[in-house]
């Protein structure tokens, strides 16, 4: 069995997608711990209510970033993680964090990177007038947003989104991708040569990339 630990900072809606895409598909892995560093996140009611081991490194007023990241590297490794994934974790993670956990640290941003970094990526999509935009997963690089991408989801941008509409069909699009990717990860399916990612025997359609419904094979 793996151990996965998800690091979360909200509402935890990618951390449930994986949770129930383990169980019911009964990966060779385990949630061992879900993280957050906000005592008050909606995510650790949602994992208590799945029965996952939750726990809180608060960042309130932890202005020393190396030690804050310190110490929650130290609570992640308590679990020795085969994988650390970051679901809506809201904080930039230190260079010395990123190294401890190189290869096996994942995070999933709402944009197709690499548009769009940062924050606000939905209103910023809207704002540039794209015709699609997407969700990426990515390996975490000291760089943000940045690292070597395993799996992108494309959405349209219809005439009339507001940011709530816009980012609803991209988050529905991330619960299809990050589970996905995860178990890539799990089953050590996936080769990163320099910013590339290769998928060990893909199967039909497993090509990381993921299209509007209407565009699929
Ligand atoms: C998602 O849009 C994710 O891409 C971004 O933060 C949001 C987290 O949502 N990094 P949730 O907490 O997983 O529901």
């Amino acid at each position: 069995m793996k151990n996965i630990v998800v690091l979360i900072s909200g509402r935890g809606s990618n951390m449930i997608s994986i949770a129930q895409a383990c169980l019911s598909q009964c990966w060779p892995a385990r949630i061992a711990a879900v993280i957050s560093n906000r005592p008050q996140a909606a995510g650790l009611a949602a994992a208590r209510a799945l029965g996952l081991p939750v726990e809180v490194e608060d960042s309130a007023g932890r202005t020393d970033r190396e030690a804050y990241d310190a110490d929650l590297a130290r609570r992640i490794d308590a679990h020795s993680p085969d994988l650390v994934l970051l679901a809506g974790y809201m904080r930039i993670l230190t260079p010395a964090f990123v190294d401890r956990f190189a290869g096996r640290l994942l995070n999933i941003h709402p944009s197709l990177l690499p548009s769009f970094p940062g924050l606000d990526t939905h209103r910023r999509a809207l704002e540039a007038g794209v015709k699609v935009h997407g969700a990426t997963v990515h390996l975490v690089t000291a760089e943000l947003d940045s690292g070597p991408i395993l799996a992108q989801a494309a959405v349209p941008v219809m005439p009339g989104d507001d940011e709530d509409a816009l980012s609803a069909r991209v988050l529905e699009a991330e619960h299809a991708i990050y589970p996905m990717a995860v178990r890539w990860m799990i089953d050590e399916r996936v080769e990163v040569r320099g910013r590339t990612v290769r998928l060990r025997d893909p199967g039909p359609g497993e090509t990381g990339l993921l299209l509007p419904r209407s565009e699929r094979a």
